[in-house]
């Protein structure tokens, strides 16, 4: 090779280089997080917490209602806002009793506080789980039946309604998935003496179970309309979220979306035609989730849509779907330690070559815990260090030399979902005008 097309190489490799490096994108707090930050530090619990914004959640909870509407109706998921307070929140507010549930004690827990719920399973459970189920429940006096009958009576002689608390046989959906653990549920309703509704799971396309065959429809309501004592048809449930995910190179949302209505409409079709006595018009066909739940504006074939994480909007949910909700749920942690460029272990070059190369590496911040599924928020601009690695116990931040935050003040960060990671902070922090409210306790998912 010439020398000067040597030179000439090396030299656009330099500049082509040089475009890669990073432009700084660190700022102070937006007025919106700076307010926050000082309620947090006049007032804040300084340890990694969860917070929500209850004005934001009002916006989110308003879309939703807008959205579905008679005689549609909105299913709160539970998993994706796991706190009594929080669905009680939801449900006032969004004038609906309706809530899918996801984990047995959830279960007992939300018919002991929120008695007029109507809660449909979202996975079907070990006929175990369901057992268990019963016999928590007997265990509150309320729900003993000599306590009911005497109620029953006192409210009849009295000409008024006592509250009734929480009716299993109405009010309760198990979801069943395959002939044989609608054998088992049968069981445990002639076991128990109780009759179970029973919701049948559709496979819509999703592939995650449910049923897709008419004869085996068949084969279950046969079995619901020859036990009507133990067992009572109460519905369909077809979850969707493929119809926005899978990539419209292997299929468009429309194609997806048809396919799964066609499943739907195939099965009601079928089980009203083969069995009208057990037909209803107040069955509950559910289908839907976030993604998915406007996509149902104009469809009338089902009459219950699921919605949750789009109540938080978490960053999984920035999907051109949800465009009417903003995020409402922010991790907030102290700022432990502050300091000027990057210093990585055994070797001083290599955080000064990182804080060199990257305008995003002149600050450092450790913060109270970390490696949460979640994304830096704001102030903005700040990110993890992937060559110091990642800390549950004290995670690095860098930031470039515009975040003006210091020890004490708070990183606020997104949470990528809403189930599960909201329930690794405690009670839940609301806030509402930037100011700090209260205290929600959340789910004990070890309970
Ligand atoms: C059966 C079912 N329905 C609906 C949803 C939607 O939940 P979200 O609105 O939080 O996405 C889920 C989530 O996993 C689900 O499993």
């Amino acid at each position: 090779m010439k020398r000067r097309t040597f030179l000439l190489g090396a030299a656009g490799l330099a500049v082509g280089g040089w475009a890669l490096k990073p432009k700084a994108q660190g700022a102070s707090y937006s007025p919106y997080f700076a307010e926050l930050n000082n309620a947090l530090k006049a007032d804040g619990p300084y340890k990694p917490s969860m917070l929500l914004d209850l004005d934001r959640l009002d916006l989110n909870i308003d879309a939703i209602t807008s959205a579905i509407t008679a005689p549609k109706n909105f299913r709160i998921v539970a998993k994706s806002v796991p706190s009594a307070e929080l669905i009680k929140y939801v449900m006032e507010r969004a004038q609906t009793n309706r809530v899918m549930v996801f984990h047995q004690p959830f279960i007992n827990l939300l018919a002991r506080e929120t008695p007029n719920v109507d809660m449909l399973l979202g996975k079907p459970l070990p006929v175990q789980s369901a057992r268990q189920f019963y016999l928590e429940h007997r265990r509150n006096p309320l729900n003993n039946q000599g306590v009911r009958w005497l109620s029953n009576q006192l409210s009849r002689s009295l000409g008024m309604d006592l509250p009734e608390g929480f009716q299993a046989d109405k009010q309760l959906q198990w979801l069943v998935d395959t002939p044989e653990r609608l054998g088992e549920y049968l069981a445990l309703a002639q076991e128990l003496g109780e009759t179970l509704q029973i919701n049948i799971e559709i496979d819509v396309g999703l592939h995650r179970g449910g049923i897709t065959e008419l004869e085996t429809l068949d084969i279950m309501l046969r079995t619901i309309a020859a036990n009507p004592e133990q067992l009572r048809f109460s519905g369909f449930m077809g979850y969707d979220p493929h119809v926005v995910k899978v990539p419209s190179v292997i299929a468009s949302q429309e194609q997806l979306h048809q396919a799964a209505l066609g499943k739907y409409e195939e099965m009601i079709e079928h089980a009203k035609a083969q069995f009208p006595t057990l037909w209803r018009d107040d069955l509950t066909l559910n289908a839907a989730g976030s993604p998915t739940y406007r996509l149902y504006d104009d469809i009338t074939l089902v009459n219950d849509l699921s919605v949750g994480s789009a109540l938080m909007k978490p960053t999984d949910f920035d999907i051109p779907t949800l465009d009417a909700h903003i995020p409402a749920l922010f991790i907030v942690t102290p700022v432990l330690k502050a300091s000027e460029g990057v210093q990585i272990p055994g070797s001083d070059k290599v955080g000064k070559l990182l804080s060199w190369w990257d305008p995003n590496q002149k600050q450092t911040f450790f913060i109270y815990g970390g490696y949460w599924k979640a994304k830096p928020e704001n102030p903005p601009g700040l990110q993890v260090n992937s060559v110091y690695g990642r800390s549950t116990n004290q995670e690095m931040l860098n930031g470039s030399a515009e975040v003006d935050i210091t020890v004490g003040d708070h990183v606020f960060l997104r949470p990528t979902q809403s189930e599960h990671v909201m329930l690794q902070f405690g009670d839940l922090l609301t806030s509402r005008g930037g100011k700090l409210l209260g205290r929600w306790p959340v789910f004990n998912e070890a309970a």
